[in-house]
């Protein structure tokens, strides 16, 4: 059964709202997303440091890497070109970092403040293709709302350009 992004998209800001706490936020926008999304065995934040290396943040899924150099993975492609990468086959993405052996595909949609990267948001699925179209613009839309509501509250200060 498909999502209705629309309707999460109303649950996640039910889910956020009247809460001003960053990472109590964040944590419960991966949990969220993890657990109403099929098929996902991985949903969770990196944010961008001084240099732009990836750090883990608030996430639902398997241990993750904690760091991600500058510019690597799909997560750091994501985070320089400022755009959601989807990746139907993560063997085929050279630079994919493997963080959890049991994810085919894979979303990042990068966080931003104002023009600037504060990190990404990062969903890993067991399912090659998993992340179609509309998942695509349904992700970006549950991210906008998180954005909107909690990154005005982020405690990291933009490092990069
Ligand atoms: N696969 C990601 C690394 C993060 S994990 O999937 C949680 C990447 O290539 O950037």
């Amino acid at each position: 059964m498909s999502a209705s992004y629309e309707l999460l998209e109303r649950q996640v800001r039910e889910l956020l709202a009247g809460e001003t706490d960053f990472i109590a936020n964040a944590a419960n926008f991966a949990s969220f997303v993890y657990h109403e999304l099929p098929d996902v065995n991985w949903a969770g934040f990196y944010f961008l440091q001084p240099g732009g290396e990836l750090v883990l943040g608030p996430f639902s899924g398997r241990p993750a890497c904690t760091r991600l150099p500058s510019g690597r993975g799909v997560c750091g492609a994501a985070a320089i070109a400022k755009e959601t990468l989807v990746v139907d086959d993560v063997a085929t993405f050279t630079d994919h970092i493997a963080c959890d052996s049991a994810s085919r595909s894979e979303i990042v949609v990068p966080l931003l403040a104002r023009d600037d990267v504060y990190g990404v948001f990062d969903v890993d699925s067991p399912l090659p293709a998993r992340f179609a179209a509309r998942d695509r613009s349904g992700i970006e839309r549950l991210v906008r709302a998180f954005n909107e509501i909690a990154g005005t509250a982020k405690p990291l200060e933009s490092p990069v350009s």
